[in-house]
């Protein structure tokens, strides 16, 4: 029977050996908990690299790693140690992802990256190649992959190929300052169908597609050498039920069954009534405006010194590509001014800023969700932002607030949110004190106008839709040749 290949850069679990034994965790970040809801539901593959390097894996681990892929219908694509620094620290992450957020001046152009990001996409083809039958239909994820679509279409030109981009795509003037950039498009034209989260970032790629390699696009179309290229926006939902009904069940469990950490935040606001709780939580990534937001609370408990002991910021910051420069500067810059601000307003009884840097289980991120008056996500550019709506399915009493960048594709379909310009720290401020005084009737109008729209466009219609779409395009591709 025909099947579905997902191959993205990381699988949905990674696996780690500790003490020569094999433990295997779930992966933080959009593209995988987004996706691994479409994978259970259907009869998928995954490939993608399992966090090991082959160094690591011996001879004894080999099977052991592959078993433990296996029993999540994964399978292993081999990276060496020398693949992971130049392809995946160094092309995809020093280039691509800094240069698609707009930091440019992090930007790297290296040619070493770059050959090896090629080498990389191309031992993804072989993998490809050992697992794809005819019929099957392959779906291709993220920035890390953008040359094995071609790769694969020109071994297997029958073959439905899609690709999503789940991060932002540049404006041309930002897209053309990579040396590399033709061949980047060249290798995405290799798809059948090209997905992105917004009208902007299909936008930005036409005026690319147009302006570099001169082809016409025809309303969402683009035709080369007879074949169809098509291009649309899915933007990316999450699995609504799993999110609201582990809040309600957590919510119905007696006290004493509960986490201890919502045990914790019971008794905290048992011991202060009035206390409110704000969330974060994100990838330590220097995208996501961290510093901005403590900046910004900073700046609120100077500006409405009422909420001085009322109001705590829980920020939970993933560790997340801690061999980049730039990650492990901004983790020192967090913990100086997570300890400046709690150096200066903590009291006996109150501490401003709750500050978490690990990645914690899925029943705890339920306890926070649900357990918060105000979400407080402030990216300076990101593609999508589940955290957003992860957090709006959370809420089981339609009570809660949304502050939300509006630089994230979610602020697109989330108007209901108080949107903000990360970079005003002011409004930023101004919008915690509304937030926090914001009338039940007026959060719950908002809460339920999203909580329907993330209900109806959830991940499963989202992929339904993009898979949809890849038929259609066949179809009319049949009928042209
Ligand atoms: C973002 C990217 C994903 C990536 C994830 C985690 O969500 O779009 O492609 O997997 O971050 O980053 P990592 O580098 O750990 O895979």
């Amino acid at each position: 029977m025909a099947k579905t290949i997902i191959i993205s850069n990381r699988l949905p679990l990674q696996i780690k050996i500790e003490n020569e034994e094999l433990t295997v965790t779930p992966s933080v970040g959009g593209l995988a908990t987004g996706m691994k809801s479409v994978h259970k539901a259907g009869d998928s593959l995954w490939l993608g690299w399992s966090g090991l390097t082959e160094e690591e894996i011996d001879d004894n681990l080999k099977a052991d790693v592959e078993a433990a892929s296996a029993k999540e219908a994964c399978v292993n694509v081999p990276l060496t140690q020398d693949d992971v620094e130049n392809f995946y620290y160094g092309f995809s992450n020093k280039t691509i992802w800094p240069l698609f957020h707009y930091f440019t001046e992090y930007t790297e152009y290296q040619q070493h990256y770059w050959v090896k990001y090629r080498e990389v996409n191309e031992k993804f083809a072989e993998v490809v190649a050992k697992h794809i039958e005819p019929g099957d239909k392959v779906w291709i994820h993220d920035y890390q992959l953008m040359l094995l679509p071609q790769l694969i279409k020109e071994r297997y030109p029958d073959s439905a190929i899609g690709f999503f981009l789940h991060i932002p795509f540049p404006s041309f003037e930002v897209f053309r300052i990579l040396p590399w950039r033709t061949e980047i498009l060249e290798g995405l034209l290799g798809a059948d169908l090209i997905g992105f989260h917004t009208y902007d970032y299909e936008r930005h790629f036409f005026s690319s597609v147009r302006r570099l390699l001169g082809y016409e696009i025809n309303f969402n179309e683009i035709i080369i050498n007879n074949r169809i290229i098509r291009s649309d926006i899915f933007p990316m939902g999450i699995d609504y039920d799993k999110f609201h009904n582990a809040s309600v069940s957590q919510q119905r469990k007696s006290v004493k069954d509960r986490t201890e950490l919502h045990q914790e935040l019971d008794k905290h606001q048992l011991v202060n009534p009035e206390v409110r709780f704000i969330l974060s939580i994100d990838r330590l990534d220097y995208t996501k405006g961290i510093q901005k937001r403590l900046y910004a609370f900073e700046h609120f408990l100077e500006k409405y010194p009422e909420y001085r002991g009322q109001a705590t910021l829980i920020m939970l910051c993933v560790p997340s590509r801690q061999n980049v420069d730039q990650y492990q500067r901004m983790k020192s810059e967090i913990d100086e001014l997570v300890g400046r601000i709690n150096g200066n307003y903590s009291t006996i009884n109150w501490t401003p800023v709750w500050y978490f840097y690990r990645a914690l289980p899925f029943e705890n991120l339920i306890d926070l969700y649900s357990s918060s008056d105000v979400a407080l996500l402030t990216p300076i550019r990101d593609g999508m932002n589940l955290v957003a709506k992860e957090y709006v399915a959370a809420q089981i009493d339609s009570k809660g607030v949304l502050i939300l960048s509006e630089m994230t594709g979610a602020a697109k379909e989330m108007s209901e949110a108080i949107l903000i310009n990360p970079n005003n720290i002011d409004a930023i401020a101004d919008a915690i004190h509304e937030a926090l005084a914001m009338p039940a009737e007026e959060q719950i109008t908002r809460i339920d106008t999203m909580q329907n729209r993330l209900k109806r466009y959830n991940v499963e219609k989202w992929a339904d839709d993009f898979f949809n779409n890849l038929k259609e395009v066949q179809e009319q591709q049949a009928l042209q040749s």
